[in-house]
């Protein structure tokens, strides 16, 4: 089948190259040349594992190509795959235009039917606006060709995208034509043998699915990060209520870890998105407003138990600082709480020294050259002559770490963790003052040490 892409970002690239390694022929078309040119190397643009081989291979096999060229791209494929950016709007809903811009692309040069697949997130109704967006630049032409519009919401997780894209859980497609059914059963057959993945619905409950799929995850976060509180407050451990819980099938074990907020390009967004569609249509949407002031809050928490625990007095102090991206195994640090913390902790005078296994270059383009932020190229670096340190990402390589080492090279013994790492206990032993989230124990050690 051929299949072109249009939007060479996270989703796009990762889009094209699952499919052309499904053994499709895929153009993926952006139009930044340089990006094209780099890809074409085999060079990608973002970190994700295994994804710069698969790229390096399809290329070589002649299945995967790239294009800066609009009329190729929509005379290669009859699947055109819309995957460009959604960035929020001033007032948090997503930006269209550099959706409606790739459909007026395709309306300019398609010569024969075509079916275009939303893959960004788009809000609830964005089929319709890229459908009359095709259709005038068609009568702008004067010509008359068929064409469908149908959405394809992609679920990849950062890190695991591969895997997210060739083995997920769904395939979620939202059409009404039964031709568009069966050429979208043609592209996903390859991830679709060991058991029916593919979901058939409408349109707008496909483009529902998506909001409600990551508001729903985001939701079950911010719910743990305001139990955590109450946990911290009365003394109870949120770890073993978390164990408590999940237990349970009807909540499961997955996304009830609690931790300093949720970041990254999905949730905030979406989360966010949804809301201000809410709004639009007349509606509160109470609880997602909920999920994200809780969220918004919980990002502010590193500051505020460091900013105690050392009695508001900051300024001046040199704060170690361990993760920097949003989670791990990504460099990416869109919405990461480690910037909530640096900000803050910027703010009231005091200096960063921080460490990322992968994040360190995109830190560096954020923030630029500046006298109170420091990369340090290993984790235990950041602590010499540092006061304090904060744990922001839960990178593998931060739970090894030594607390004897730590005790002795902080000038202050205080650990802040967002992530809970830690057994409170081993941390405690070293004679480090450890401040976790929702953990009982750990504000009994702050208590000890302010009274
Ligand atoms: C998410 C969705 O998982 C994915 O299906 C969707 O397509 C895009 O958004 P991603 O943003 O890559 O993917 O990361 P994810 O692993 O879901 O984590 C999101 C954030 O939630 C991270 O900041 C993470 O630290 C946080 N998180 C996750 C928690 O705080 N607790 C949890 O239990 C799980």
């Amino acid at each position: 089948m051929r299949i072109t892409v249009f939007g060479t970002g996270y989703v796009g690239l990762v889009t094209g190259t699952c499919l052309a390694d499904a053994g499709h022929e895929v153009m993926c078309m952006d139009i930044d040349g340089e990006k094209v040119a780099r890809l074409k190397r085999g060079e990608i643009p973002i970190y994700e594992p295994g994804l710069e081989a698969l790229v390096t291979e399809n290329v070589a096999q002649e299945r995967l190509r790239f294009t800066t060229d609009p009329a190729e791209a929509v005379a290669f494929g009859t699947l055109q795959f819309i995957a460009v950016g959604t960035p929020p709007d001033e007032d948090g809903s997503a930006d269209l235009q550099y959706v409606l811009a790739v459909a007026k692309t395709i309306g300019e040069h398609m010569e024969d039917y075509r079916v275009v697949i939303d893959k960004s997130t788009v809000p609830v109704g964005t089929a319709d606006r890229v459908q009359a967006a095709i259709a005038e630049s068609l009568s702008k032409r004067g010509a008359d060709i068929a064409f469908d519009v149908c959405s394809n919401p992609e679920f990849l997780k950062e890190g695991a995208a591969i895997e997210d894209f060739t083995h997920g859980a769904r395939i979620v497609v939202g059409t009404d034509s039964r031709r568009v059914e069966s050429l979208m059963r043609e592209c996903y057959a390859p991830y679709n043998r060991r058991a029916e993945k593919l979901m058939f619905m409408d349109v707008r409950s496909a483009e529902l699915t998506k909001y409600a799929a990551n508001a729903m995850l985001a939701t079950k976060i911010s719910f743990m990060n305001e139990i955590a509180n109450l946990a911290e407050r009365l003394g109870a451990d949120i770890e073993q209520v978390r164990r408590g819980i999940g237990s349970d099938p009807r909540i499961g074990y997955h996304f009830i870890y609690p931790g300093c907020g949720y970041g990254g390009s999905c949730f905030p967004k979406d989360v966010q998105a949804l809301a201000r569609t809410a709004s639009q249509i007349g509606y509160e949407a109470q609880l997602l407003n909920a999920v994200e002031s809780v969220n918004d809050r919980q990002k502010t928490t590193l500051f505020t138990k460091l900013n105690q625990a050392f009695d508001g007095d900051l300024k001046g102090k040199t704060v170690a600082v361990w993760g920097l991206a949003f989670k791990p195994n990504t460099d990416d640090m869109r919405e990461a709480p480690s910037r909530a913390l640096m900000e803050a902790l910027w703010e009231v005078g005091a200096r960063v020294r921080a460490y990322d296994p992968e994040a360190m270059e995109e830190c560096a383009r954020l923030y630029g050259e500046r006298q109170d932020l420091e990369l340090v190229d290993a984790r235990d670096d950041t602590l010499e002559g540092a006061d304090a340190l904060v744990i922001c990402t839960e990178w593998k390589s931060f739970r090894t770490a030594d607390f004897k080492q730590i005790a002795t090279t902080l000038k202050t013994p205080v650990i802040v963790d967002g992530r809970n790492l830690f057994d409170p206990a081993m941390v405690r032993e070293a004679g480090l003052l450890y401040f976790a989230v929702g953990r009982g124990d750990s504000l009994q050690v702050g208590r000890r040490q302010t009274h």
